[in-house]
């Protein structure tokens, strides 16, 4: 699947709380916009409506500044990607209405994109300079992360990929969400988890790991063991999360990460894989990106990570998963709508 170096992608990005557009030209990343929602930070959570309101109020501006900083005019677009899926159904909405629209108004064609697929896919990304990086090769594994979902990928093509193992329950982000809710830190608690664990000890406080078959995951067990264990310590000393935040970020970060790389490096072994990569707002924890740094060292592994600005949610990925799925010919009509379950 050859990308044409004239064609320019406009990517649209709606799912969750980021509203992004991005413009991608022969696989070359021109630009790559995303507007945050801080509408949420005081509700400990994505508030659906409140995100669908502030997609609207967003995604004009949005757009507009994606296509002026990449230096072109929206006449020489040939394509709109966006997100079809999985997310909430009122965001997506208004990144599909758009990206119709706009399609429709300058009679060009419109791709649709899996937001999980986008995600791996982001590895592809480069920008002016970068020709000579190395991409992941064919077959790989990349164990996707985010706040939503957690699966290991076996990456055949950028349009072949098939799920080997994904979570049960809650997805690493929400592992890390909730155990950071437990301790007092504001939502989303990763990247807080991310920092404290920077200056703990990971090995002070040790928690549950769970035995699950084949390459799946669970999360749920580990919520619950920590909440009972700080329970009890609180009972025993009030002041005992203050005391030792980063103790405990340290030790939670450390068994959500071996949770992680257990049955990644089991369905690397196991499918003889000689490329790993991750994706996802979880690839961005530095604890995890050296763990698996550590692991390919040890394995002879090729080991891929995303720069820190395509691992949480951007249009940059959409446009990149877009830009071989216009190279395959794969249309949507104006008639797609979005999916909240989007199947694979
Ligand atoms: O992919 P993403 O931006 O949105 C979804 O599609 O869900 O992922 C967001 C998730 C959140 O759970 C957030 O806490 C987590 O990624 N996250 C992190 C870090 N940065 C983002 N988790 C741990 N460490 C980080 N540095
Ligand atoms: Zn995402």
């Amino acid at each position: 699947m050859t990308i044409n170096k004239d064609t320019i992608i406009l990517g649209i990005e709606s799912s969750c709380d980021e509203t992004s557009a991005a413009i991608l030209r022969g696989g070359i990343l021109l630009s790559n916009v995303i507007a945050n929602q801080s509408v949420h930070e005081n509700y400990g959570g994505v508030v659906p409506e409140l995100a669908s309101r502030a997609h609207q109020q967003n995604i004009i501006p949005v757009v507009d500044t994606a296509i002026r900083r990449a230096g072109i005019d929206k006449s020489e677009i040939s394509c709109v990607a966006f997100t079809r899926g999985p997310g909430l159904m009122g965001s997506l909405l208004v990144g599909t209405s758009f990206a119709k629209s706009f399609a429709m108004t300058l009679g060009i064609p419109l791709v649709e994109v899996n937001h999980m697929q986008a995600h791996i896919l982001a590895h592809f990304i480069r920008k002016e300079g970068e020709e000579d990086k190395k991409d992941p090769a064919f077959p790989f594994l990349c164990l996707t992360v985010s706040g939503g979902h957690t699966q290991l990928v076996l990456v055949q093509s950028p349009s072949k990929m098939k799920i080997v193992g994904e979570t049960l329950d809650d997805a690493a982000g929400e592992a890390f969400d909730k155990s950071a809710k437990l301790l007092g830190l504001p939502y989303p608690g990763g990247p807080l988890v991310d920092q404290h664990a920077a200056k703990g000890n990971p090995l002070r406080f040790s928690f549950s790991q769970p035995q699950i078959a084949n390459y799946d995951y669970s999360f749920s067990g580990l919520k619950t063991n920590i909440l009972y264990f700080l329970k009890e310590q609180t009972r025993l000393n009030p002041d005992f999360i203050a005391q030792n935040t980063d103790d405990l970020c340290a030790s939670i970060q450390y068994t959500i990460i071996e949770i992680l790389l257990k049955k990644f490096k089991k369905a690397a072994l196991d499918f003889g894989v000689q490329d790993l990569a991750i994706a996802g707002g979880v690839s961005a924890n530095s604890g995890l990106r050296t763990a698996l740094i550590g692991l390919g060292k040890k394995q002879g592994w090729n080991i891929h990570i995303p720069p820190f600005e395509y691992c949480t949610d951007n249009a940059a990925m959409i446009a990149m998963a877009g830009a071989f799925r216009h190279a395959g010919g794969l249309f949507a009509g104006q008639d797609v709508a979005p999916l909240a379950r989007m199947p694979w």
